[in-house]
């Protein structure tokens, strides 16, 4: 009787030992899951500071904001994108060495916005086109979509921080970026945009790329209006302070580093940066089909 009974107690102890063990054991997981999450947020938001916002070197021009109609010429790039992102990052600087770029939509690349960086000024990234591959320039061949980039991105080891990014698929460009913006896990610190000119700069309006399978058909049924793209670029720190002559990019910096450099206050309005003639004239057929609609205010643009 004694015996059962102080064998029971003896188990009981070494249950309720293991039991506090456990538990001690959970508590403390528990404290290094929060310990590990905290210092991520916290390299996440130093990143947010040191990388893309920091100010890399004193502007050429105190003035450059005001300065890229004389920087508007092209090289290699379809218009005057060429020049005007050499401007763009003689006045900002470059993050990575060698800088990173990113660009999508180049067809076979000899025609895009990065050879000139590429051949002439060693910078490096990664090109992706629905038509084209060509590894020698680590061009790849991908079908983008908002639901895919992401991970396209990650396949490809793009750095979390690129120096520039350039989106030209002529449809959804929009949504692309915007999925880029809220997966807040690649951070470009310059992006070129293509845009749709015939939408007046008071029209917050975007295709709906989900109505049918139909991508481009060569009409003004494409891309997004320069308050669309200057609303999401806002909602997610970025600032739009140009757009090219012939009215095909528009041109966005990290607002913090506009205001770092103080010249955020010299950035022209929307209606002032938009092109409604082109330089080289040049325009779509109107869309015929009614069922083809826009959507309005996707990003609510905060004036
Ligand atoms: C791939 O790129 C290299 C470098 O620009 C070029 O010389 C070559 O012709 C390209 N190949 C194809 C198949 O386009
Ligand atoms: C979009 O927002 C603007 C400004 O708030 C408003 O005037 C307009 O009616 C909205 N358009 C649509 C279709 O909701």
């Amino acid at each position: 009787m004694n015996l059962v009974s102080s064998s029971c107690i003896a188990r009981h102890y070494i249950l309720v030992g293991t039991r506090a063990r456990l538990m001690l054991m959970a508590v403390l997981a528990v404290c290094m899951l929060i310990l590990v999450l905290f210092s991520c947020r916290r390299q996440i938001r130093n990143l947010n500071q040191s990388e893309y916002c920091r100010v890399i070197s004193t502007p050429v021009s105190s003035n450059w904001i005001k300065q890229f109609k004389q920087h508007d010429y092209k090289i290699f790039s379809q218009n005057g994108e060429d020049g005007i992102l050499l401007w763009i990052f003689a006045n900002i600087g470059t993050m990575h060495q060698p800088p990173h770029f990113v660009e999508f939509g180049v067809q076979n690349g000899k025609q895009c916005n990065t050879r000139f960086f590429r051949e002439h000024l060693g910078w490096q990234g990664l090109m992706m086109d629905v038509n084209n591959a060509n590894l020698t320039i680590n061009l790849h061949r991908e079908m983008i979509s908002p639901k895919n980039i992401n991970n396209l991105l990650a396949k490809c080891e793009t750095p979390t921080t690129i120096d520039l990014l350039s989106i030209d698929i002529d449809f959804d460009d929009y949504f692309v970026w915007k999925s880029i913006l809220q997966a807040n896990r690649f951070h470009a610190r310059v992006v070129v945009i293509e845009f749709n000119y015939e939408i007046p700069p008071n029209e917050n309006r975007v295709v709906d790329p989900n109505l049918d399978s139909r991508r481009w058909t060569h009409t003004n049924f494409f891309g997004a209006g320069i308050l669309a793209l200057a609303a999401l670029g806002r909602a997610h720190g970025y600032t739009l302070v140009y757009g090219e002559k012939n009215a095909v990019n528009l041109f966005f910096v990290r607002t913090c580093v506009l205001l770092q450099q103080g010249v955020f206050d010299d950035v022209p309005s929307v209606e002032q940066l938009h092109v409604s003639k082109p330089a080289r004239q040049w325009k779509h057929a109107p869309e015929t089909d009614k069922s083809r609609t826009w959507i309005w205010n996707d990003t609510v643009w905060i004036p």
